[in-house]
Protein backbone atom coordinates (compact mmCIF):
# COMPACT_ATOMS: atom_id res chain seq x y z
CA UNK A 1 0.00 0.00 0.00
CA UNK A 2 1.27 3.64 -1.21
CA UNK A 3 -0.09 6.88 -0.26
CA UNK A 4 -1.27 6.87 -4.59
CA UNK A 5 -2.99 3.44 -4.40
CA UNK A 6 -4.37 3.59 -0.90
CA UNK A 7 -8.16 2.67 -1.88
CA UNK A 8 -10.29 5.93 -1.10
CA UNK A 9 -14.21 5.84 -1.06
CA UNK A 10 -15.64 7.94 1.15
CA UNK A 11 -19.64 7.43 1.46
CA UNK A 12 -21.91 10.08 0.52
CA UNK A 13 -24.34 9.72 3.88
CA UNK A 14 -22.88 12.23 6.84
CA UNK A 15 -22.62 10.98 10.50
CA UNK A 16 -24.27 13.61 13.01
CA UNK A 17 -22.18 15.13 15.55
CA UNK A 18 -24.04 16.99 17.82
CA UNK A 19 -21.10 19.95 18.40
CA UNK A 20 -20.15 20.02 14.99
CA UNK A 21 -21.32 21.52 11.82
CA UNK A 22 -21.69 18.78 8.95
CA UNK A 23 -18.59 19.46 7.65
CA UNK A 24 -17.85 17.01 4.71
CA UNK A 25 -18.43 13.31 3.47
CA UNK A 26 -17.87 10.43 5.83
CA UNK A 27 -14.43 8.89 6.53
CA UNK A 28 -13.83 5.45 7.74
CA UNK A 29 -10.59 4.37 8.67
CA UNK A 30 -9.76 0.04 9.61
CA UNK A 31 -6.65 -0.66 11.30
CA UNK A 32 -6.12 -3.93 12.65
CA UNK A 33 -3.78 -5.52 15.94
CA UNK A 34 -1.15 -7.78 15.61
CA UNK A 35 -0.13 -10.44 17.25
CA UNK A 36 3.29 -11.52 17.90
CA UNK A 37 4.27 -14.47 17.06
CA UNK A 38 8.54 -14.49 18.18
CA UNK A 39 10.72 -11.54 17.84
CA UNK A 40 10.03 -9.98 21.64
CA UNK A 41 11.93 -7.14 23.18
CA UNK A 42 14.04 -7.05 19.89
CA UNK A 43 12.81 -3.93 18.09
CA UNK A 44 13.96 -1.31 19.63
CA UNK A 45 17.31 -2.50 19.46
CA UNK A 46 17.00 -2.88 15.62
CA UNK A 47 16.37 -6.60 16.05
CA UNK A 48 14.09 -9.48 14.20
CA UNK A 49 10.56 -9.64 14.85
CA UNK A 50 7.69 -12.03 13.11
CA UNK A 51 4.52 -10.34 14.04
CA UNK A 52 1.06 -10.81 12.11
CA UNK A 53 -1.77 -8.23 11.44
CA UNK A 54 -5.20 -10.13 12.92
CA UNK A 55 -9.18 -10.33 12.07
CA UNK A 56 -9.13 -7.70 15.10
CA UNK A 57 -9.12 -4.45 14.03
CA UNK A 58 -10.16 -0.71 15.21
CA UNK A 59 -12.54 1.32 12.89
CA UNK A 60 -12.92 4.86 13.01
CA UNK A 61 -15.92 6.12 11.44
CA UNK A 62 -16.31 10.27 10.73
CA UNK A 63 -16.20 13.88 9.62
CA UNK A 64 -13.32 15.89 9.13
CA UNK A 65 -13.79 19.68 9.76
CA UNK A 66 -13.96 22.20 12.73
CA UNK A 67 -10.64 23.39 14.84
CA UNK A 68 -10.95 20.14 17.08
CA UNK A 69 -10.00 16.12 17.13
CA UNK A 70 -13.13 14.73 18.78
CA UNK A 71 -14.01 11.33 19.89
CA UNK A 72 -16.34 8.88 21.24
CA UNK A 73 -15.54 5.16 22.18
CA UNK A 74 -17.71 1.90 22.61
CA UNK A 75 -15.06 0.78 25.04
CA UNK A 76 -14.75 4.06 26.65
CA UNK A 77 -16.88 6.21 29.17
CA UNK A 78 -15.68 9.94 28.35
CA UNK A 79 -15.28 10.94 24.93
CA UNK A 80 -11.83 12.49 24.05
CA UNK A 81 -11.89 16.32 22.71
CA UNK A 82 -8.20 17.40 21.24
CA UNK A 83 -7.03 20.90 20.27
CA UNK A 84 -4.95 20.80 16.80
CA UNK A 85 -2.14 22.54 18.30
CA UNK A 86 -1.03 19.47 21.65
CA UNK A 87 1.83 20.46 24.19
CA UNK A 88 2.32 17.47 25.59
CA UNK A 89 0.26 14.64 24.78
CA UNK A 90 1.02 12.43 27.92
CA UNK A 91 -1.07 14.76 29.96
CA UNK A 92 -4.24 14.15 27.44
CA UNK A 93 -7.66 13.29 29.39
CA UNK A 94 -9.16 10.48 29.95
CA UNK A 95 -6.27 8.16 29.37
CA UNK A 96 -6.90 7.06 25.74
CA UNK A 97 -6.73 10.72 24.57
CA UNK A 98 -2.96 10.54 24.76
CA UNK A 99 -2.68 8.08 21.97
CA UNK A 100 -4.85 10.69 19.91
CA UNK A 101 -3.09 14.07 21.15
CA UNK A 102 0.37 12.02 19.81
CA UNK A 103 -1.55 11.62 16.22
CA UNK A 104 -2.23 14.78 16.47
CA UNK A 105 0.45 16.12 17.96
CA UNK A 106 3.04 14.59 14.70
CA UNK A 107 0.71 14.73 12.08
CA UNK A 108 -0.28 18.38 12.48
CA UNK A 109 -3.71 18.34 10.82
CA UNK A 110 -4.65 21.21 9.19
CA UNK A 111 -8.63 20.61 10.06
CA UNK A 112 -10.57 18.77 13.30
CA UNK A 113 -12.92 15.55 13.26
CA UNK A 114 -15.24 14.72 14.86
CA UNK A 115 -16.12 10.80 14.99
CA UNK A 116 -16.54 7.18 16.70
CA UNK A 117 -14.13 4.50 17.54
CA UNK A 118 -15.23 0.93 18.02
CA UNK A 119 -13.16 -2.08 18.39
CA UNK A 120 -12.64 -5.57 18.59
CA UNK A 121 -9.17 -5.80 19.35
CA UNK A 122 -8.82 -6.08 23.31
CA UNK A 123 -7.68 -3.30 25.33
CA UNK A 124 -4.39 -3.72 27.18
CA UNK A 125 -4.00 -7.28 26.37
CA UNK A 126 -0.95 -7.01 24.28
CA UNK A 127 -2.20 -6.93 20.68
CA UNK A 128 -1.60 -3.08 20.19
CA UNK A 129 -4.83 -1.72 20.85
CA UNK A 130 -2.97 1.64 20.83
CA UNK A 131 -1.16 1.27 17.79
CA UNK A 132 -4.92 0.27 16.05
CA UNK A 133 -6.10 3.24 17.33
CA UNK A 134 -3.17 5.47 16.18
CA UNK A 135 -2.90 4.11 12.85
CA UNK A 136 -6.33 4.01 12.04
CA UNK A 137 -6.82 7.88 13.30
CA UNK A 138 -3.62 8.81 11.11
CA UNK A 139 -5.53 8.02 7.82
CA UNK A 140 -9.04 9.39 9.45
CA UNK A 141 -7.05 12.37 9.35
CA UNK A 142 -5.75 12.11 6.08
CA UNK A 143 -2.15 10.83 6.19
CA UNK A 144 -0.64 9.96 3.14
CA UNK A 145 2.39 7.84 2.54
CA UNK A 146 3.88 4.66 2.55
CA UNK A 147 3.25 2.03 5.94
CA UNK A 148 6.61 2.42 7.14
CA UNK A 149 6.12 6.08 7.04
CA UNK A 150 2.64 5.39 8.25
CA UNK A 151 4.44 3.16 11.31
CA UNK A 152 6.85 5.52 11.49
CA UNK A 153 4.78 8.48 12.81
CA UNK A 154 2.11 6.70 14.65
CA UNK A 155 5.56 5.01 16.79
CA UNK A 156 6.63 8.68 17.76
CA UNK A 157 2.58 9.63 18.48
CA UNK A 158 2.98 6.47 20.93
CA UNK A 159 6.21 7.34 22.01
CA UNK A 160 4.74 11.05 22.92
CA UNK A 161 1.16 9.88 24.28
CA UNK A 162 2.66 6.89 26.61
CA UNK A 163 5.69 8.25 27.45
CA UNK A 164 7.52 4.86 26.88
CA UNK A 165 9.94 4.20 24.23
CA UNK A 166 8.49 1.81 22.50
CA UNK A 167 9.61 0.20 18.94
CA UNK A 168 8.20 0.17 15.38
CA UNK A 169 6.79 -3.41 15.47
CA UNK A 170 3.12 -3.16 16.28
CA UNK A 171 2.50 0.06 14.10
CA UNK A 172 4.31 -1.70 11.42
CA UNK A 173 2.66 -5.15 11.62
CA UNK A 174 -0.55 -2.62 11.77
CA UNK A 175 0.09 -0.25 8.67
CA UNK A 176 2.01 -3.54 6.64
CA UNK A 177 -0.25 -6.41 7.70
CA UNK A 178 -0.79 -8.74 4.39
CA UNK A 179 -3.54 -11.24 4.14
CA UNK A 180 -2.29 -15.08 5.46
CA UNK A 181 1.10 -14.00 6.01
CA UNK A 182 3.11 -13.10 8.59
CA UNK A 183 5.43 -10.26 8.66
CA UNK A 184 9.54 -11.12 9.13
CA UNK A 185 10.38 -8.00 9.93
CA UNK A 186 13.81 -5.95 10.60
CA UNK A 187 13.94 -2.85 12.82
CA UNK A 188 17.12 -1.97 11.34
CA UNK A 189 16.42 -1.64 7.71
CA UNK A 190 12.75 -1.83 7.92
CA UNK A 191 12.37 -4.99 5.55
CA UNK A 192 9.32 -6.55 5.36
CA UNK A 193 9.01 -10.13 4.32
CA UNK A 194 5.82 -11.81 4.14
CA UNK A 195 5.65 -15.21 5.51
CA UNK A 196 2.25 -17.59 4.54
CA UNK A 197 0.81 -19.01 7.03
CA UNK A 198 -1.67 -21.12 5.27
CA UNK A 199 -4.87 -21.68 6.41
CA UNK A 200 -5.87 -25.41 7.14
CA UNK A 201 -2.17 -26.53 7.78
CA UNK A 202 -1.74 -24.49 11.19
CA UNK A 203 -3.94 -21.77 13.41
CA UNK A 204 -3.14 -19.17 15.60
CA UNK A 205 -4.94 -19.09 19.04
CA UNK A 206 -4.24 -16.26 21.17
CA UNK A 207 -5.36 -16.92 25.15
CA UNK A 208 -5.76 -14.03 27.56
CA UNK A 209 -3.73 -14.70 31.08
CA UNK A 210 -6.70 -12.32 32.62
CA UNK A 211 -3.53 -9.39 33.40
CA UNK A 212 -4.06 -6.56 31.94
CA UNK A 213 -1.40 -4.12 31.73
CA UNK A 214 -0.63 -1.17 29.87
CA UNK A 215 3.54 -0.04 29.14
CA UNK A 216 3.66 2.94 30.76
CA UNK A 217 3.03 0.80 34.24
CA UNK A 218 5.11 -1.81 33.19
CA UNK A 219 8.88 -2.26 33.36
CA UNK A 220 9.67 -1.34 29.47
CA UNK A 221 11.18 1.85 30.06
CA UNK A 222 14.04 -0.08 32.12
CA UNK A 223 14.32 -3.27 29.99
CA UNK A 224 15.25 -0.24 26.50
CA UNK A 225 17.87 0.99 29.25
CA UNK A 226 19.46 -2.27 29.94
CA UNK A 227 19.78 -3.27 26.39
CA UNK A 228 21.57 0.41 26.20
CA UNK A 229 23.76 -0.60 29.08
CA UNK A 230 24.49 -3.88 27.25
CA UNK A 231 25.55 -1.83 23.77
CA UNK A 232 27.73 0.21 26.07
CA UNK A 233 29.53 -2.99 27.51
CA UNK A 234 30.02 -4.37 24.30
CA UNK A 235 30.67 -1.23 22.10
CA UNK A 236 28.60 -1.94 19.28
CA UNK A 237 25.02 -2.89 18.97
CA UNK A 238 23.14 -5.51 19.98
CA UNK A 239 21.84 -6.38 16.46
CA UNK A 240 25.12 -7.65 15.40
CA UNK A 241 26.56 -8.56 19.41
CA UNK A 242 27.99 -12.47 19.73
CA UNK A 243 27.47 -14.62 22.39
CA UNK A 244 31.48 -14.40 23.48
CA UNK A 245 30.51 -10.61 23.57
CA UNK A 246 27.66 -11.33 25.33
CA UNK A 247 29.28 -13.30 28.24
CA UNK A 248 31.88 -10.59 28.81
CA UNK A 249 29.23 -8.03 30.00
CA UNK A 250 30.24 -7.77 33.61
CA UNK A 251 26.33 -6.78 35.14
CA UNK A 252 24.58 -9.53 35.43
CA UNK A 253 21.31 -8.54 35.15
CA UNK A 254 22.50 -6.50 31.78
CA UNK A 255 24.13 -9.48 30.39
CA UNK A 256 21.19 -11.80 30.85
CA UNK A 257 18.53 -8.77 28.88
CA UNK A 258 21.27 -8.96 26.25
CA UNK A 259 21.32 -12.92 25.94
CA UNK A 260 17.74 -12.96 25.35
CA UNK A 261 17.63 -10.38 22.38
CA UNK A 262 21.06 -11.87 20.88
CA UNK A 263 19.04 -15.39 20.81
CA UNK A 264 15.87 -14.17 20.11
CA UNK A 265 17.05 -12.83 17.12
CA UNK A 266 18.25 -16.37 16.05
CA UNK A 267 15.55 -17.54 16.97
CA UNK A 268 13.50 -15.06 14.69
CA UNK A 269 15.76 -16.47 11.95
CA UNK A 270 15.21 -20.18 11.74
CA UNK A 271 11.29 -19.41 12.36
CA UNK A 272 11.20 -17.89 9.34
CA UNK A 273 13.27 -20.59 8.27
CA UNK A 274 10.75 -23.17 9.47
CA UNK A 275 7.36 -21.60 8.40
CA UNK A 276 8.96 -21.22 4.95
CA UNK A 277 9.51 -24.89 4.99
CA UNK A 278 6.23 -25.59 6.61
CA UNK A 279 8.04 -27.46 9.47
CA UNK A 280 5.35 -26.15 12.26
CA UNK A 281 6.53 -28.70 14.97
CA UNK A 282 10.42 -26.79 14.96
CA UNK A 283 8.16 -22.99 14.60
CA UNK A 284 6.70 -24.56 17.49
CA UNK A 285 9.10 -25.56 19.73
CA UNK A 286 11.56 -21.74 18.95
CA UNK A 287 8.08 -20.35 20.68
CA UNK A 288 8.52 -22.23 23.48
CA UNK A 289 12.43 -21.07 24.17
CA UNK A 290 11.65 -17.84 23.00
CA UNK A 291 9.33 -17.67 25.95
CA UNK A 292 11.95 -19.07 28.44
CA UNK A 293 13.80 -16.50 27.08
CA UNK A 294 11.66 -13.80 28.35
CA UNK A 295 10.76 -15.76 31.42
CA UNK A 296 14.79 -16.61 32.42
CA UNK A 297 16.57 -13.65 31.35
CA UNK A 298 14.23 -10.44 30.10
CA UNK A 299 12.35 -11.09 33.50
CA UNK A 300 8.89 -9.96 31.50
CA UNK A 301 6.50 -13.10 32.12
CA UNK A 302 4.24 -13.67 34.97
CA UNK A 303 2.94 -16.94 37.18
CA UNK A 304 -0.02 -16.34 34.87
CA UNK A 305 1.67 -16.56 31.31
CA UNK A 306 4.06 -19.04 32.20
CA UNK A 307 0.98 -21.35 33.55
CA UNK A 308 -1.11 -20.86 30.24
CA UNK A 309 2.18 -22.06 28.29
CA UNK A 310 2.94 -24.94 30.24
CA UNK A 311 -0.57 -25.92 29.72
CA UNK A 312 -0.76 -25.34 26.13
CA UNK A 313 2.76 -27.41 26.18
CA UNK A 314 0.99 -30.56 26.51
CA UNK A 315 -2.13 -30.32 24.80
CA UNK A 316 -2.66 -32.39 22.09
CA UNK A 317 -2.33 -30.71 18.27
CA UNK A 318 -0.33 -27.63 19.92
CA UNK A 319 2.69 -26.68 18.53
CA UNK A 320 4.24 -24.23 20.55
CA UNK A 321 3.37 -21.05 22.79
CA UNK A 322 4.98 -18.11 24.14
CA UNK A 323 4.14 -15.05 25.70
CA UNK A 324 3.44 -12.21 23.21
CA UNK A 325 4.11 -8.42 22.76
CA UNK A 326 5.46 -6.91 25.81
CA UNK A 327 4.66 -9.35 28.75
CA UNK A 328 3.96 -8.26 32.16
CA UNK A 329 0.61 -9.79 31.88
CA UNK A 330 -1.56 -9.67 28.61
CA UNK A 331 -1.96 -12.85 26.43
CA UNK A 332 0.38 -15.73 25.72
CA UNK A 333 -0.35 -16.89 21.81
CA UNK A 334 -0.14 -20.74 20.67
CA UNK A 335 0.69 -22.10 17.31
CA UNK A 336 -1.74 -25.69 16.47
CA UNK A 337 -3.01 -27.58 14.25
CA UNK A 338 -6.30 -26.37 12.86
CA UNK A 339 -8.94 -27.14 15.49
CA UNK A 340 -6.45 -28.08 18.40
CA UNK A 341 -7.68 -25.85 20.62
CA UNK A 342 -11.53 -24.31 21.07
CA UNK A 343 -11.04 -20.61 21.92
CA UNK A 344 -14.38 -20.99 23.39
CA UNK A 345 -12.77 -23.53 26.37
CA UNK A 346 -11.14 -20.35 28.10
CA UNK A 347 -12.55 -17.71 29.59
CA UNK A 348 -11.22 -14.50 27.16
CA UNK A 349 -9.47 -16.40 23.63
CA UNK A 350 -9.17 -15.66 20.16
CA UNK A 351 -8.69 -17.79 17.22
CA UNK A 352 -7.13 -15.17 14.75
CA UNK A 353 -6.28 -14.89 11.31
CA UNK A 354 -3.12 -13.09 9.64
CA UNK A 355 -4.47 -9.99 7.59
CA UNK A 356 -4.33 -7.19 5.61
CA UNK A 357 -3.08 -3.64 7.28
CA UNK A 358 -4.77 -0.70 7.76
CA UNK A 359 -6.93 1.25 5.18
CA UNK A 360 -10.09 3.52 4.40
CA UNK A 361 -12.88 1.62 3.50
C1 LIG B 1 5.37 -3.62 22.87
C2 LIG B 1 6.04 -2.50 22.08
C3 LIG B 1 6.78 -3.08 20.86
C4 LIG B 1 7.71 -4.22 21.27
C5 LIG B 1 6.97 -5.21 22.18
C6 LIG B 1 7.91 -6.25 22.73
O1 LIG B 1 4.37 -4.21 22.14
O2 LIG B 1 5.10 -1.55 21.64
O3 LIG B 1 7.49 -2.05 20.21
O4 LIG B 1 8.86 -3.72 21.88
O5 LIG B 1 6.32 -4.58 23.27
O6 LIG B 1 8.41 -7.03 21.71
Amino acid sequence: MTGSDQIVERKDDEIRSPSRPRTGPTVVAIAPGRVNLIGDHTDYTGGLVMPMAVDLATTITGTPGGDWVQLSSEQEAVATRVPLTVDDASAATPAWGRYIAGVVAVLHPSIGFSGHVSSTVPYAAGLSSSAALEVALALALGFSGSPLELAQLCQRAENLGSGVPSGIMDQLASAAGVEGHALLIDCFTFEVTPCPLPDGEVEVIVIHSGQERTLWESAYAERTMQCAQAEQAIGGPLRTASISEVDGIPDPIVRARALHVVTENARVRSFATALQAGEWRAAGALMVESHQSLRNDYEVSTPALDQLVSLLMVAPGVHGARLTGAGFGGCVVALCEPGALDPESFDQAWRVRPSAGARLL
